[in-house]
């Protein structure tokens, strides 16, 4: 059987009260949902040829052929030799996932969906808002400049402080609740695997993000507040291609994000903008800068 996010080993011990066991057989079925590995026509078919003891080498193939093409995959076509021109950084700070037991599940907290819960908990629902950070990750993955190659890494920190790398390769569920899936997924197991691939397409990194970005790179921190206003197409164009850039968004809804880090704090535009704005205006810049069409 063909699964999307290979996550690993989690054994059961061996006996156990009845209800435990209806339990985990609940939140394992769930975890299942997010799972975008197969179409359930290629599960029942792959089902189907395992019962009748008819698994091929042909019939991996072609299952991996089909994750390939699938929609909500996790993994996009990889561009020949990135590494030759010049790329960007992404460090997407304070993203709001937090995940609790609600009920008898564990869930990624949104304003919506756990208003109740959050107000009970004395807890300001408006806070907590991991729309943002889908929208901020799809207006980069999704962008020319990702898909011409360009993004060299792309970094994730939560208001709790837990960094996660993206690689520029996944492909994001494109739903908000196929993406809360993953994103608990993510963070009750530190990492996520495509099947078949030992590489990590998401993996929990250790703090500071610093000690992963390159020595020579310029960091550059975002700010409605900031006031040094730059027109972004010019800031880049100044920008040398020696140097590799390293754009510092919030995926808060409130406040903004710490400069200690940055090289450069600036403000793009006269309004606030939010994250997936503000990133698409990065890269667009940079579209502009590198003749990405
Ligand atoms: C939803 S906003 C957060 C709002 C927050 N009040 C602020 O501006 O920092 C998300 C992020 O978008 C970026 N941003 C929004 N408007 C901006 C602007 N006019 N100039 C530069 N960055 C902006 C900031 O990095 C901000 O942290």
């Amino acid at each position: 059987m063909v699964r999307p996010y290979a996550v690993k080993g989690r054994k059961k011990p061996k006996k156990r009260p009845r209800v435990e066991e209806e339990e985990e057989e609940k939140e394992e079925q769930q975890q299942e949902e997010n799972d975008e590995a197969v179409s359930e026509k290629e599960n029942e078919e792959t089902l189907e040829n395992e019962e009748k003891g008819e698994s091929t080498a042909e019939d991996e193939r072609k299952a991996e052929e089909a994750i390939e093409e699938m929609p909500g995959i996790p993994i996009a076509p990889r561009v020949q030799d990135p590494k030759k021109k010049p790329g960007v950084i992404f460090v997407l700070e304070r993203a709001c996932l937090e995940f609790a037991k609600v009920g008898k599940t564990y869930q990624i907290l949104n304003s919506d969906d756990h208003a109740n819960f959050l107000k009970k908990q004395n807890r300001n629902p408006a806070d907590y808002r991991p729309d943002i950070i889908h929208q901020a990750l799809l207006a980069i993955l999704d962008s020319p400049l990702t898909k011409a190659g360009r993004l060299q890494a792309l970094y994730v920190r939560t208001e709790k402080g837990v960094l996660f790398e993206v690689k520029p390769h996944v492909r994001m569920p494109r739903t908000f609740k196929r993406f809360c899936g993953l994103m608990l997924q993510l963070l009750q197991n530190l990492s996520i695997t495509a099947s078949g691939k030992r590489e990590k397409l998401l993996n929990v990194i250790k703090n500071p993000v610093t000690r992963h970005l390159p020595v020579n790179s310029r960091r550059i921190g975002l700010s409605y507040s900031s006031e040094k206003m730059v027109q972004m197409r010019d800031y880049v164009a100044a920008a040398s291609d020696d140097v590799n850039l390293v754009f510092v968004v919030g995926a808060m809804a409130h406040g903004k994000i710490d400069n200690d880090y940055t090289d450069d704090f600036i403000s793009i535009s006269n309004y606030p903008l939010s994250a997936a704005c503000c990133l698409g205006r990065i890269c667009n810049a940079l579209e502009h800068k590198w003749n990405i069409l």
